[in-house]
């Protein structure tokens, strides 16, 4: 027998780069490969039937050409693979959809809040979530033992280190670097240890508020705040305000805004900051003065869209999400 060997190999490679289909890719490796007729299998069987001379060789250059033929039509699959698809573009097919994100709930009321503000003059800067024990209460007039942390159910990493419960931990720090006058908000995830519940989350968000300057009185928080109450629920909202403690504010207040359906509903904490507070960011109290405001953004998200349970905030679940 007469093995050409060399003009098999470039008869296959020719037929494989002349193949326009998955059938007729499928029938050369039929006629190559099958066990029974095909040609690379019945040469190897006829290997010992050569003389000697013959033999030397032949095995490993059936090997070569096997893998060679192997490659070629793989080669030539995926480019007719590839042509094909392009054929049978549908130009009458509606197109696919590119999913769009949009903003979290939270990410957009703390944007409005932040327009909002802006138009009093107030920038924005962000602080540390885990924060030393003496900038979240220490600094704030709450020294250890002092029983206003029990209301705040504290993450503690080490004696030192926490989670900070409220954004107030951002007001010494920001003060200690920066002169008066100051404008200035800290929005920010804050943490307690709370149950979950449709009104508790261990996370939650918060805004703070912080203006410093000469001659800053209550009447300027009240205004800021009544200019920001209308400005999120609407220019007829009714906002009250009654005393309360806070150990960093004197006089402190909470504000309540007045809900068509749901009554009067506080919404923030305020007062004007502690003399002692600026004292602590180096600020002279006898100068200057300054007001301050902490509001849960959780509630105002809920109050703003109808939401009833704040579980849901946390839930990643798209088909919530995708609502915004
Ligand atoms: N830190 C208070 C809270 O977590 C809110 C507050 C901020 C009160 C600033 C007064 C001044 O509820």
């Amino acid at each position: 027998m007469k093995l050409d060997l060399a003009k098999i190999s470039k008869e296959a490679l020719e037929e494989v780069a002349k193949a326009t289909g998955e059938k007729e890719l499928e029938g050369l490796r039929i006629k190559y490969f099958s066990r029974k007729k095909g040609i690379l299998p019945k040469i190897t069987q006829e290997i010992p039937k050569l003389s000697v001379t013959e033999r030397a060789g032949v095995g490993t250059k059936v090997r070569q050409l096997r893998s060679k033929l192997q490659e070629a039509l793989a080669a030539r699959s995926e480019i007719t693979k590839a042509s094909t698809e392009q054929r049978v573009i549908d130009i009458t097919a509606p197109g696919k959809k590119i999913e769009a994100g949009s903003l979290h709930p939270l990410t957009k009321v703390i944007n409005e809040v932040k327009e909002i503000f802006h138009y009093l003059g107030f920038t924005t800067i962000e602080g540390p979530e885990v924060d030393t024990d003496t900038y979240n209460f220490q600094k704030l007039n709450m020294p250890p033992n002092h029983p206003a942390r029990d209301a705040q159910q504290t993450y503690y990493i080490n004696d030192e280190l926490l989670l900070r419960t409220h954004t107030s931990n951002m007001q010494v720090r920001y003060l200690e670097s920066h002169k008066p006058p100051v404008r200035v908000l800290f929005p920010g995830r804050c943490y307690r240890r709370d149950m979950p519940d449709a009104t508790h989350f261990p996370s939650f968000y918060q805004i703070e508020g912080l203006a410093v300057d000469e001659r800053i009185s209550l009447t300027d928080l009240l205004g800021s705040l009544d200019f920001f109450v209308k400005g999120f629920f609407g220019p007829r909202t009714k906002m009250r305000s009654y005393a309360h403690h806070f150990p960093y504010t004197e006089p402190s207040i909470e504000v309540e805004v007045l809900h068509p359906k749901k009554g009067w509903l506080e919404i923030l904490g305020a007062g004007m900051v502690h003399p002692r507070v600026l004292r602590n960011g180096g600020v002279d109290p006898a100068k200057y003065q300054g007001f301050a405001f902490g509001m849960g953004i959780e509630r105002l998200v809920m109050l703003k869209y109808g939401i009833g349970d704040i579980r849901i905030l946390f839930d990643n679940d798209l088909r919530f999400l995708n609502q915004f």
